[in-house]
C-alpha cells in the first residue's frame, strides 16, 4: 500500500517548528510562542488544526460528540478503544476498567518493587547505567507483559515493535513518510501474528491473565472477536511501554537537571507522588492528542470544518499561564496540578494508576539505593524520533551505590 495521503495522518507528521532533535529536547519555548501568537492555527502542510490553549484543549477532550476519536488507521491496524466513540467505546472500556482500578493496581506494588530492585542489582556495582536501557524500558514492559500474560523474555521484540508504532518520519519528505508507514504496517502485522498465537494457546489453556479474561468476556451476549482482542493487547503493550518509559526517564532527567529537587525528595520521600505529577505536567510523555471534528464548530474565533483534523497540544496546555501559576517553573508540591498529560474525559488514560505507581516506585527505589545521581556529562542526548511522544533515546547516569 502506498501512503500518499499524508494529510490523513496529521498526528504522525512533526510540526515544522520542531524539526531538529535539539528543539524536540526542549520544545516548550516553541509551544509558548505558538500559544501566545496563534493559539488556534490551521497548518496547511499537515492539513490540520493545532490547538494550544488549556481551555480549548480541555473543551475538545471533554466533547467526544463534536470531536471524534475515530480515524484512519495505519496499515493493518484495527480500531481499539483509543480510536472509538461511544457506544462501542463505553462497552469495551467498562470491560477492562475493573482490571486497572487504583485498588487492583496498588496490589502490584510489592511485585513492581522487586522487579525494580532486580534491575538495579544488575548495575549496582558499576556505579553507572543507561537509565533507559537498564530500567525505564524493561520495567514497564515486564509489568504489562505479565498482566497480559505474554512471556516477559520477548521484551526486546516488544520494544522494537512499540518504538515503530510511535515513530514519525525524520524529515518532511514523502519518501520518509512512506517509509515510516511501511515499517508500521510490518510491525502491526508481526504483532498481530504474535498475539494470534497467544490467543490460540489461551483458548485451550486459560490462565489468570488479561488475554484469558478478554477471551471469556461478553458484551450483550456477544464475545469479542479475535481481532478486537489482539488490537487491544497491542494497544496496551504500546500505550503501556513508550509512555511509562518516558515518564521514568523524564523524572530522572529532572532529578539531574535540578539537583536541589533530588535533595528535597531524599529528605521528604512523601513528596514523590506530587513530584511525579509535576514531571507529568512539565515533561509530558505524550505531547498531543488527535481528534476529528464531526460538525462545523467555532473555537476561539476560528471555524473548524466538519471532517477537519484537530491536534490538541497537551504539552502546551500544561504550560498555559492562564491555568498554572509560574508554568515554566518546576514546583514539586504544585497544588492543584490539573495537567492534561493523561488526557481528559471518556478516553482518560486507562493505565494512569499503573503508570503513576511504576513512576513512584522507580524513583523511590533509585533514591533509596543510589546517592548523587548525575547525568554523565558529555554523553549525547537525543530525542526519540516521534512527533507526539516526548523522551530521550539514552540517559547515561553515574551514582554511588548505598
Ligand atoms: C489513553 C497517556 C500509560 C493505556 C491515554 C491518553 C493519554 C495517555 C494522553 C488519552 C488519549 C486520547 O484521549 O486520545 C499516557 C501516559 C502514560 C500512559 C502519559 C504514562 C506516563 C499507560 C499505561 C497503559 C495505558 C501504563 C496500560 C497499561 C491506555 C489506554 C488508553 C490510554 C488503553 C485508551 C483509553 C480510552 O481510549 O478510553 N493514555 N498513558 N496508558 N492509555 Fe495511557
Amino acid at each position: 500500500m502506498e501512503y500518499q495521503k499524508k494529510e490523513r495522518y496529521a498526528n504522525i507528521i512533526p510540526i515544522a517548528e520542531l524539526d531538529t532533535s535539539e528543539k524536540r529536547l526542549q520544545p516548550f519555548p516553541v509551544y509558548n510562542q505558538l500559544r501566545n501568537s496563534t493559539p488556534i492555527r490551521y497548518d496547511e502542510s499537515r492539513d490540520c488544526w493545532d490547538v494550544l490553549r488549556y481551555e480549548d484543549v480541555h473543551r475538545i477532550l471533554k466533547d467526544p460528540v463534536t470531536f471524534s476519536s475515530v480515524r484512519e488507521l495505519t496499515g493493518k491496524g484495527t480500531a481499539t478503544i483509543l480510536t472509538m466513540d461511544p457506544p462501542r467505546h463505553s462497552q469495551l472500556r467498562s470491560l477492562v476498567n475493573k482490571t486497572f482500578t487504583p485498588r487492583v493496581i496498588s496490589d502490584l506494588a510489592p511485585h513492581i518493587e522487586s522487579i525494580t530492585n532486580e534491575m538495579l542489582d544488575a548495575v549496582k556495582d558499576n556505579n553507572h547505567m543507561d537509565l533507559v536501557h537498564d530500567l525505564a524500558v524493561p520495567l514497564p514492559v515486564v509489568v504489562i507483559a505479565e498482566l497480559l500474560g505474554v512471556p516477559p523474555r520477548d521484551r526486546e521484540l516488544f520494544k522494537e515493535w512499540s518504538d515503530i508504532l510511535v515513530k514519525g518520519p525524520d524529515t518532511n519528505s514523502d519518501e520518509a513518510f512512506s517509509q515510516v508507514m511501511k515499517e508500521k504496517e510490518r510491525a502491526i502485522q508481526e504483532l498481530n501474528d504474535y498475539f494470534a498465537k497467544i490467543l490460540e494457546q489461551r483458548r485451550v489453556d486459560p490462565k489468570e491473565d488479561l488475554i484469558s479474561l478478554l477471551l471469556s468476556a461478553e458484551i450483550e451476549g456477544q464475545q469479542l472477536n479475535d481481532m478486537e482482542i489482539i488490537s487491544f493487547s497491542v494497544l496496551l503493550l504500546a500505550a503501556g511501554n513508550e509512555t511509562t518509559t518516558n515518564l521514568i526517564t523524564n523524572a530522572v532527567r529532572i532529578l539531574t537537571e535540578k539537583t536541589e529537587i533530588q535533595q528535597q525528595l531524599r529528605g521528604n520521600p512523601e513528596l514523590i507522588p506530587s513530584f511525579i505529577e509535576e514531571v507529568l505536567r512539565y515533561y509530558p510523555p505524550i505531547q498531543a492528542i488527535g481528534r476529528v471534528a464531526t460538525t462545523d464548530i467555532e473555537i476561539g474565533g476560528k471555524l473548524i470544518k466538519k471532517g477537519n483534523q484537530v491536534v490538541s497540544w497537551i504539552a502546551s496546555a500544561n504550560r498555559d499561564e492562564s491555568k498554572f501559576v509560574e508554568p515554566d517553573a518546576f514546583i514539586t508540591e504544585r497544588r492543584p496540578n490539573t495537567h492534561l498529560s493523561f488526557g481528559f474525559g471518556i478516553h482518560f488514560c486507562l493505565g494512569a494508576p499503573l503508570a503513576r505507581l511504576e513512576g513512584q516506585i522507580a524513583i523511590r527505589t533509585m533514591l533509596n539505593r543510589m546517592e548523587d545521581i548525575e547525568f554523565i556529562a558529555g554523553s549525547p542526548l537525543t530525542s526519540i524520533q516521534s512527533p507526539f511522544v516526548y523522551g530521550v533515546k539514552q540517559f547515561p547516569i553515574a551514582f554511588r551505590s548505598f
